[in-house]
């Protein structure tokens, strides 16, 4: 068994099988921001992934990606229920999204929950070399922290959450909440997308485990593990570079054709989740359709949902209310050829992407939480021309970020109305102006920074992050015809300045 100085364990391999369209299996990238996000630095990290495939029974056998190894780890039929669809996205994925569907707390699911956690962490110590680096990845594995310290004490083990974490009212309903804090506090690092996260992981190692704590750490059973925030980012130069390509830009041309060249199109790409506000975004558009606010006829909106644990019974509720509601809006405000919404519930590939990107004058990013929201950021990084608008919920992560947006609260749908109408009127000048900003600060807070951040922070040494491929060169900027003057400060006269 070859072994890796830094293994990531995360439920979800950056490949997913899928059929082809003539039948054959084939792999194709993993939709969901974790996926996106890892693949695009440890392609070329000297490192393994350890992950679920997709799928049931005997893990496949898969090659490498780049310099990256994978070591899949199989699930059974019934674990994939209990663990994957149960535990992990019915009870932890709501109650952890501020609970806006109602988690269920079913115990047989726990037993489940914990052996394949053990199987984790058991692949992940057969792959690590002797005081490698570990870094754990999201809700699924929460256990896996302690589990890895029991089996491998000489190891360095980070966790990184990419989902909110909640606050005390809420977690403490989880009853097996001792064991899963248990579980992320065996890390040496615990990483959140937001400070109030880490605020709330210390209020609870206090309240329920009698833990000391500042700032950022927590002192329990004689171990002090470290806490902070890290904003997970993406590949800004694969997307700028998608955006350039001459391919993606006709293809964003032939799109705005095929929508009938209408005087604005709006887009969202969601994974069909109930986490995303997708129901309340189309109660928005159907109103303002109703009001006679927008016409159908120059302004079309498309929403990309790809389909997402389609056998959870929320999801299938929630995407059968979904294309109801698409139906009933095209059937009441869309004419032949002209439909009111065009709806996509299917993957696309990373050209595709770029290309729906460029072809959208108003990105709509409304979600109820999130834990960040890496749709908003490629598409700040596809907008080329720093032209667009981007329409973000105040509750998704990338808000604290992507200050410039048009920020909403979408569970007001008077105001998202007022909001998508602001964006869809502003003016070139006033558009322009956001983006560039957004665009500077994803510049500077890519994927690259993120990995670098949290491994520099994981082991002081930097000897991590070396391992990580080099930053993209700064693209050459355009020679300027005239030099630039000098510009002349104008300092304020110091001392009281004069009420
Ligand atoms: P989440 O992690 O909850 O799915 P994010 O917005 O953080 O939400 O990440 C979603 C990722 O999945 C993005 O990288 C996005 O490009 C990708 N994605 C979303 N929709 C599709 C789709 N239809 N086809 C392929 N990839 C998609
Ligand atoms: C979110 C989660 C990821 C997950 C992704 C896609 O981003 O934080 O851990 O991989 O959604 O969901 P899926 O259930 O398909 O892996």
């Amino acid at each position: 068994m070859r072994q890796s100085s830094l293994v990531v364990v995360a439920n979800r391999l950056p490949l997913d099988d899928s059929a082809a369209p003539d039948g054959a299996c084939e792999w194709r990238r993993s939709p969901g921001g974790l996926a996106s996000a890892l693949h695009a630095i440890l392609e070329q990290t000297p490192a393994t992934w350890v992950g679920w495939a997709g799928g049931t029974g005997p893990a496949p056998s898969l090659p490498d990606i780049g310099s990256l190894r994978i070591r899949p780890v199989p699930l059974t039929e019934p674990e994939l229920r209990g663990y994957y669809e149960g535990f992990a996205n019915s009870t932890l994925w709501p109650l952890y999204h501020d609970a806006v569907e109602q988690p269920v707390f079913d115990r047989g699911w726990w037993e489940t929950y914990q052996a394949v956690n053990r199987r984790f962490a058991e692949a992940a110590a057969e792959v690590a070399e002797p005081h490698a680096a570990i870094w754990v990845q999201d809700y699924h594995l929460q256990l896996v922290p302690q589990l890895l310290r029991e089996l491998r004490p000489d190891l360095l083990i980070g966790f990184f959450l990419h989902v909110p974490f909640p606050p005390p009212e809420l977690f403490s309903q989880l009853p097996r909440r001792i064991e899963l804090l248990r579980g992320m506090l065996g890390a040496d690092l615990v990483g959140f997308q937001r400070p109030q996260a880490a605020h709330n992981i210390a209020q609870l190692a206090t309240k329920l485990l009698g833990a000391r704590v500042t700032n950022d750490t927590i002192t329990v059973g004689g171990r002090t593990v470290r806490t902070g925030s890290f904003p997970v980012s993406i590949d800004v130069a694969e997307m700028q570079q998608l955006a350039r390509r001459p391919d993606v830009v006709k293809q964003a041309a032939q799109l705005r054709t095929q929508l009938g060249r209408p005087r604005r199109v709006l887009l969202s790409v969601d994974r069909l989740d109930y986490t995303k506000g997708i129901e309340h975004r189309l109660t928005a558009w159907s109103e303002l359709l109703r009001d006679g606010r927008v016409k159908a006829r120059d302004s079309v909106f498309v929403q990309v949902a790809v389909p997402s644990r389609e056998r959870v019974d929320s999801y299938r509720i929630l995407r059968d209310r979904i294309e109801g509601e698409v139906g009933r809006i095209n059937g009441e405000y869309g004419r032949v050829g002209e439909p009111a919404i065009h709806y996509l519930n299917q993957p696309f590939d990373r050209a595709e992407l770029a290309a729906l990107y460029q072809t959208a004058d108003v990105m709509v990013v409304t979600p109820l939480r999130d834990g960040m929201n890496l749709v908003a950021k490629e598409y700040v990084a596809a907008r080329a021309d720093s032209s667009g608008a981007l329409v973000l919920s105040e509750f998704a992560g990338a808000a604290a970020e992507l200050e410039e947006a048009f920020l909403v609260n979408p569970h007001d749908v008077d105001g998202l109305k007022d909001t998508l109408l602001r964006a869809m009127e502003a003016s070139p000048a006033d558009l322009k102006r956001r983006m560039t900003a957004m665009r500077k600060q994803l510049r500077d807070h890519d994927i690259l920074a993120w990995a670098r951040a949290y491994l520099t922070e994981l082991d002081h040494t930097g000897r991590l992050a070396e391992g990580l491929p080099p930053p993209p060169p700064p693209r050459p900027r355009p020679a300027r015809a005239v030099p630039r003057q000098r510009k002349v400060s104008r300092r304020r006269p110091s001392g009281p300045v004069p009420s």
